[in-house]
């Protein structure tokens, strides 16, 4: 961690309320910066752990999926800081359900917290973000690179944030702002309760099997990709990797593991 790079400098985090933006919120509250936290719990965001006593926190109410509510958010945080040096992109929801049982609110609710939301925000500080030359790190996903079955909303809304966030990052290379997607994989966090249902109802679902990073490995990460301005897509494991080239070199064979790996997804019970 380069720590000239975060000393004195203005950080936004939405999703800062729980599971990576909360882990991101406690690694850099170590640094003598400014912090502004976004989430609809953003008034229920404790006191860090430890703190750098030069640390401000600001915590913004803010529910991305209401457009009023965006505005409200910009207009404040305009008010208050006169640059963001990065904007962690962080919040979203999860939505599991057949392509055939998502009802259509799940795939606008899903677009609108995942997708709409986050682009109004982006678009709506861009000018504090050009003010610092600075980064916008987006926290994706790995379903992102590939249509995932039992997946259809989440991955569709993540892959649309790609190809936009993408489009700014060649527009803005005169300005020289920063743009990367990291395409976390399964991590320990409370997306399988916070998100949605074909039927738009809370999930309860048990976590991912199989091997899990921490919120804590995960923001680490997304800290290093801060401090680079050259970075795109960041990928963390083969996995990652994997769908990343398969796509181009053999969907046929990709689709034929997915359709095994993740048939417990999708099969209808
Ligand atoms: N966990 C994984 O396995 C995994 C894998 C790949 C990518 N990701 C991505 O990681 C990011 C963070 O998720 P997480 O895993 O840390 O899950 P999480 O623990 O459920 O955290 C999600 C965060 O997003 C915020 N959020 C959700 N809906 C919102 C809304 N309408 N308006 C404002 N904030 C909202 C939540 O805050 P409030 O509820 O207080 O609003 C919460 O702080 C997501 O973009 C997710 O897609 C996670």
């Amino acid at each position: 961690m380069k720590k000239e790079f975060w000393n004195n400098s203005v950080v936004v985090i939405t999703g800062a309320s729980s599971g990576i933006g909360k882990a991101l919120f406690e690694e850099l509250a170590l640094y003598p910066c400014q912090m502004v936290l976004l989430a609809r719990r953003a008034g229920d965001i404790p006191e860090p752990k430890s703190k750098h006593k030069d640390l401000t926190i600001h915590r913004v109410t803010c529910d991305l999926a209401s457009p009023s509510s965006v505005q409200d958010a910009i207009e404040w945080i305009s008010k208050r800081v006169s640059h963001v040096d990065v904007l962690f992109n962080n919040a979203g929801i999860t939505a599991h359900g057949r392509f055939d049982s998502l009802s259509m609110e799940v795939y606008q609710k899903t677009f609108a917290t995942n997708f709409f939301g986050p682009i109004q925000f982006i678009k709506g500080l861009l000018p504090l973000v050009a003010q610092a030359k600075g980064n916008i790190v987006t926290t994706s996903t790995v379903s992102a690179l590939y249509g995932v079955p039992g997946r259809a909303a989440y991955s569709a809304s993540k892959s649309a944030l790609h190809a936009a966030l993408e489009s700014l990052r060649i527009e803005s290379l005169e300005e020289g702002i920063g743009v990367s997607l990291v395409c976390v994989p399964y991590t320990d966090t409370a997306l399988r309760t916070s998100g949605l249902d074909s039927d738009g109802k809370l999930l309860s679902e048990a976590p991912a099997k199989g091997k899990r990073k921490s919120a804590k490995e995960v923001a680490q990460v997304l800290i290093k990709v801060a401090e680079d301005k050259e970075a795109r897509l960041v990928t963390f494991n083969l996995s990652g990797k994997f769908l990343e080239w398969m796509r181009f070199f053999s969907p046929k064979f990709l689709e034929k593991i997915l359709y095994k790996k993740l048939y417990n997804d999708f099969k209808i019970h």
